[in-house]
């Protein structure tokens, strides 16, 4: 069963731009693929574990080969719940505005969550091994300035090449973006015109087969 997780990194909720974008890509999917289940993860609302010394201790018994302490167990519980919930989507949209160059820190929050040896990376003999292998990742952005292929700023977006290593890391080396930029530096005609045209583009970058 094809299972989509959207995780949704703008509070903003009907005022983001990022989520009036990913919402036609929802619509879009939803059409081509009215079996799919659809799990809403919105990292404003939803509890995050506080990643304090107790809890990322767990994080190097797991890199040592060994199993939770069963005194780390009901903190872990929550961390394997997130995990979990990842692990079992094919499909994931992450719908994530730009801050300060790189990502909302709700978002970095959840990576540093979900990230564990042994669930969703492993270090073999050939080195890291992602296990997150198979998963389709579609990232819907906006940014207040441009920092597009020519742009002067384009080395100051710290949130595109972040997000292609961790998903390289956990074994997805393809993800597929949608930046939409400048959508403040520009004025409100041009963000109308770029919401606009960004509607229609992802769309289009829903696979006919999943
Ligand atoms: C806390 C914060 C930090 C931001 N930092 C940046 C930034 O570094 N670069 C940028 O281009 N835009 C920045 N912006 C603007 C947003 O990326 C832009 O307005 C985006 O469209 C907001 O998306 P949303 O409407 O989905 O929330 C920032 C906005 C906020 C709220």
């Amino acid at each position: 069963m094809n299972r989509l997780l959207h995780i949704i990194a703008s509070p903003r909720g009907s005022l983001s731009r990022t989520l009036t974008l990913s919402a036609s890509f929802l619509e879009e999917i939803k059409k081509k693929h009215p079996r799919l289940i659809i799990d809403e993860l919105d990292l404003y609302t939803e509890a995050l574990p506080d990643m304090f010394s107790e809890t990322v201790s767990g994080k190097y018994v797991l890199l040592e080969g060994k199993s939770i302490p069963v005194e780390l167990k009901p903190r872990w519980k929550e961390i394997e719940t997130h995990i979990n919930r990842f692990m079992a989507a094919n499909i994931i949209l992450l719908s994530t505005p730009m801050w300060n160059f790189g990502m909302p820190y709700r978002l970095k929050h959840y990576f540093d969550v979900i990230i564990q040896p042994r669930h969703l990376f492993y270090y073999g003999e050939k080195g890291v091994e992602g296990l997150a292998r198979g998963k389709s990742i579609f990232v819907v952005s906006t940014r207040g300035g441009d920092y597009s292929a020519n742009s002067p700023i384009r080395s100051c977006d710290h949130l595109e090449p972040h997000l292609r290593v961790i998903f390289d890391f956990i074994g997805v080396p393809d993800p597929v973006f949608y930046n939409s930029e400048p959508m403040d530096t520009g004025g409100e005609e041009l963000c109308r015109e770029l919401l606009n045209k960004g509607l229609e583009q992802v769309k289009k970058l829903v696979p006919e087969l999943l």
